[in-house]
């Protein structure tokens, strides 16, 4: 990462994991090994997790991101949760877009766009991830899919709320899988999310851009990673679930 451009940002997704009681005895491991980070420091929980993770995050460093959320702002929706729910807890972050969410719930690059609208218009900061799947890393389409899948999610966001978007780059083979990408394809691809933000905004907007990686980061290959100058931080799943092993990416990106 570019210390002088950027400030890193390492984010916990849960996912489908931990009930509000175990929610809040994580939290309160974490925030004595986190509140000295040098990065910004995030926890995106399952919605019933979110009350607990605020009032265990109060007054420490640790901002509290939901998973995903609905682009109508209320209606016959059964299920889902609108961004007003949200905002009125306290939830500042919510992740959008994830390949999880994509494979097994139908999203798609249209759904993500209106939901990414959403939050914006929320005030939320919106997490949102792009990733190729192995089968079109290995057809060579990488950068087309990577490059589609921003552009559409961005369709409508301006300048001015570009501040509030991080983009976290996870290729599909390489999350739960302990598969993780190499320092370089990870920093190669960030990179070029990088030039396309420097073409649908500018170059001043692309530098100080925040482009996460995500995919099997942990305590023993985040330092490596954090190292490139195009990986502003990281979306931690599995690894994120330990306090000691999510501190030290914290530590990592700290430096
Ligand atoms: P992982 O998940 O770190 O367990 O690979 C990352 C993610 O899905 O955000």
């Amino acid at each position: 990462m570019n210390k002088q451009l950027r400030k890193a940002v390492i984010a916990g997704n849960w996912k489908m994991n931990k009930t509000p009681s175990q929610t809040t005895a994580l939290v309160e491991e974490m925030k004595p090994l986190v509140k000295d980070a040098g990065c910004d420091v995030v926890i995106c929980v399952p919605y019933v997790d979110l009350q607990a993770a605020l009032a265990a995050t109060k007054g420490s460093n640790i901002k509290v991101g939901a998973e995903n959320c609905h682009w109508e702002k209320s209606g016959a929706y059964t299920g889902e949760i609108s961004t007003e729910m949200l905002t009125e807890l306290g939830v500042e972050y919510v992740v959008i877009g994830h390949s999880e969410r994509r494979t097994y719930f139908g999203e798609t690059d249209v759904t993500v766009q209106k939901r990414v609208r959403a939050a914006l218009d929320a005030g939320l900061t919106v997490i949102l991830c792009v990733g190729e799947t192995l089968e079109q890393r290995e057809q060579g389409i990488t950068f087309e899919v990577v490059g589609l899948q921003t552009k559409v999610a961005l369709g409508g966001v301006s300048k001015e709320e570009l501040s509030r978007v991080i983009i976290a780059y996870e290729p599909v083979w390489a999350i739960g899988t302990g598969r993780t990408a190499t320092a370089e394809q990870a920093n190669e691809v960030n990179h070029y999310i990088r030039t396309v933000i420097a073409g649908l905004y500018d170059s001043a907007a692309a530098d100080a851009f925040v482009v996460q990686y995500g995919g099997s980061m942990n305590a023993k290959n985040a330092a490596e990673l954090l190292a490139q100058p195009d990986v502003d931080g990281g979306l931690i799943g599995g690894a994120s679930l330990k306090a000691a092993d999510f501190a030290e990416i914290v530590k990592a990106a700290s430096k």
